[in-house]
């Protein structure tokens, strides 16, 4: 992968243990960044279910939980792990570079 394919999305810093936020990229499907064991991970904003913003939703022992139902994903597979999530979400890979956080592609 060049660094052309690489596309700022913010500062690392940014996000605190268990914050997420909605993250528009240009070619991208809306995506939700969050902080989770002190990693960062990006994956699709919209839950699977149904209609709803993961990034409106909570994070916690490395799940984001959907604020319609309360299903839920675990952050760095996207695998459903509440239900009535049963469908994965994408995930991307992330690539932290001299304080910023870039998006490499979806995993
Ligand atoms: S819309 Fe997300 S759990 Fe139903």
């Amino acid at each position: 992968m060049s660094d052309m394919d690489l596309v700022r999305i913010g500062k690392a810093d940014d996000l605190q243990e268990g914050e997420i936020r909605r993250v528009s990229v240009p070619g991208y499907e809306p995506l939700a960044l969050c902080r989770s064991g002190g990693r960062l991970h990006l994956f699709a904003d919209m839950c699977s279910h149904g209609m709803a913003s993961l990034s409106e939703g909570e994070v916690a022992d490395g799940q984001v939980f959907c604020p319609f139902h309360g299903g839920g994903f675990d952050v760095a597979t996207g695998m459903p792990t509440e239900r009535p999530c049963t469908i994965p979400i994408n995930v991307y890979a992330l690539v932290e570079r001299d304080g910023d956080v870039l998006v490499a592609g979806k995993m």
